[in-house]
């Protein structure tokens, strides 16, 4: 059986780890002015500048080598073809189907399943457009204006992210709403402002089964029967994307408005599905087909390029080296622009619920790191935040700087001012500060930021939905290549079904059966009982207020 660490890559890496431990990154700019030119690369409107990286021209070698000697080729080409790759749940991988905007069909089980994806894209654009255009009206006549999508983990985390990001690209008449959490103030704050009339509901689920998102969309159903009159319509303000149409028909949505996707679609992949919906309407079908157009030529170049010059390969492999080699347990991702201050949220789900895994796909422990701990905030909020432990805390933490080069008119004197600071810290990071030691980091104190921190920056030429489709692609391929090379399977998702399944019995138990558990959950349960009658659930009498709508 082969095993990746005694794989003569991978010892040659640990040794390239020892002789370049003492290396500091701002050398080998001094040994290779031509270092920017060679490790940097632009793929449509995205630009990678890698090059202050702790990774010597031998590093990067022999790190394409890795990649090279792994699955990677074939096992790219069985997801894009929709071999079954997501072995422990016996599915193809095809995300990417949703936006091969080529001509070619694609198999799964003997049947093409382009036509469907082609059916389901058309509903797509004809309610989006039916919505925008006011055609759609509610149950008294009355055109939309609010949507509120229901759903939570990868039915809420990608179409949240790129409307946020988008959002200058919205419909002028359109206001958009994520409710997730299944804390009680997280839907009643958004239903406080709403009109039941103006109200559209989209049931975000793949499953039609999660706990918060059916809990939420009862309390939305009944909070649109108590505001809008028991007899009101509701077919007319909810609709739903699930791959369970029957349970969201038997929840009351008409057939017609079950905008269906298929069990090949991981959540965390699906915003180019029908859970893209709330983009669609945010920003028109035409806005949304650039988005698919943009993660479409990010999988032709993850497709065609040399790994050498392959981003989503250079950017694992170089995740690779800070995970495996250099120690690293997290990964930092610092947008500097606002529009994307969801995007850590949104690639955290991607990066950790694909890659937090500890056997391969064979079932085996693995003796090596796996996915990082991934987190992040804007920029240059980050600086006034915890950039000081990144510049001289006692970890070693990649940054991940990603900003858009356009600025939006009238706006210029701030994005220079986000630009400067972005490009400041990555150089900061790198060359640290000078206070009395004959050489950066050479005598620590105080006043003194040792440097050599790595960091990557990704700038795209502008935040259209074509770049931002790009962006998010090259993240999905980048992960995807990192759980090859670990040779896990990042497409199921078994850890989080047991905190589902235990807070069920602890939901049913909550009254005398408690002793099942531990004596610490028992003894907090018994304060949790104190709050409710015995196993209900509801509120003890008096406990917890119910929100009413204006209107
Ligand atoms: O977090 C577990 C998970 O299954 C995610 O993979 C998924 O995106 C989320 O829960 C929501 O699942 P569903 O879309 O079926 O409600």
């Amino acid at each position: 059986m082969f095993q990746l660490t005694r794989s003569v890559t991978w010892q040659a890496l640990e040794g390239l780890q020892q002789t370049t431990a003492n290396d500091r990154i701002r050398d080998y700019f001094a040994a290779d002015p031509k270092r920017f030119e060679k490790m940097s690369l632009r793929v449509g409107g995205l630009f990678l500048d890698y090059s202050k990286q702790p990774v010597s021209d031998e590093v990067l070698e022999t790190l394409i080598e890795l990649a090279e000697h792994s699955a990677l080729v074939q096992r790219r080409a069985q997801m894009f073809s929709g071999d079954i790759i997501n072995v422990t749940e016996d599915r193809p991988v095809l995300h990417t189907a949703l936006r091969n905007l080529g001509q070619g069909p694609l198999k799964v089980d003997g049947k093409d399943v382009m036509p469907e994806i082609q059916r389901t894209r058309e509903q797509i654009r004809a309610f989006s457009e039916a919505v925008r255009s006011g055609e759609w009206t509610g149950f008294d006549g009355q055109r939309i204006k609010d949507v509120i999508n229901i759903g939570i983990g990868g039915s809420d985390l990608g179409p949240n992210m790129a409307c946020r990001a988008l959002l200058k690209y919205r419909h002028p008449e359109l206001s958009f709403h994520f409710v997730s959490n299944v804390d009680g103030a997280h839907i009643q704050k958004v239903l406080s402002r709403l009109d039941p009339a103006t109200t559209l509901f989209i049931v975000s689920t793949k499953t039609f089964s999660t706990q918060e998102t059916l809990l939420n969309a009862h309390t939305a159903r009944r909070w649109f029967l108590d505001n809008a009159g028991p007899d009101a319509d509701v077919g007319a303000h909810f609709i739903a994307a699930s791959t369970n149409k029957a349970a969201a028909m038997e929840f009351g949505i008409r057939e017609e408005n079950v905008f269906e996707f298929w069990a090949w679609v991981g959540g965390r992949y699906s915003m180019w599905s029908s859970i893209g919906l709330p983009i669609a309407l945010s920003i028109g079908f035409e806005g949304f087909m650039e988005l698919l157009e943009g993660a479409y030529e990010m999988d032709q170049h993850f497709l065609a390029a040399p790994f050498a010059e392959n981003m989503p390969v250079l950017m694992a492999l170089i995740g690779i080296w800070h995970i495996n080699f250099q120690g690293a347990e997290t990964q930092a991702i610092v947008p500097y622009d606002q529009a994307l201050h969801q995007l850590p949220a949104f690639l955290q789900q991607l990066d950790m619920e694909s890659n937090g895994k500890s056997v391969d796909i064979f079932g085996h422990p693995v003796d090596y790191k796996t996915g990082p701990i991934v987190w992040g905030q804007t920029g240059s909020n980050g600086q006034h935040a915890f950039f000081q432990l990144l510049h001289q805390g006692t970890r070693y933490v990649p940054i991940d700087f990603i900003a858009s080069l356009k600025p939006e008119p009238g706006m210029e004197e701030h994005h220079f001012a986000l630009l400067t600071n972005m490009l400041a810290q990555a150089n900061a990071f790198m060359e640290g500060s000078l206070k009395g030691g004959e050489g950066s980091g050479s005598r620590p104190d105080p006043y003194s930021c040792p440097g050599n921190r790595p960091s990557s920056v990704l700038l795209l030429d502008e935040l259209t939905p074509k770049t931002l489709g790009a962006l998010i692609a090259l993240y999905e391929h980048k992960v995807f290549v990192q759980g090859v090379i670990w040779n896990i399977n990042s497409f199921d998702q078994w850890g989080v079904q047991l905190g589902k399944r235990i807070a069920g019995e602890i939901s049913e138990r909550i009254d005398a059966h408690s002793q099942d558990f531990d004596a610490s959950t028992q003894g907090l349960l018994a304060l949790v009982r104190g709050h409710f009658p015995r196993g209900s659930g509801e509120p003890a009498p008096g406990g917890g207020k119910k929100g009413k709508a204006k209107g």
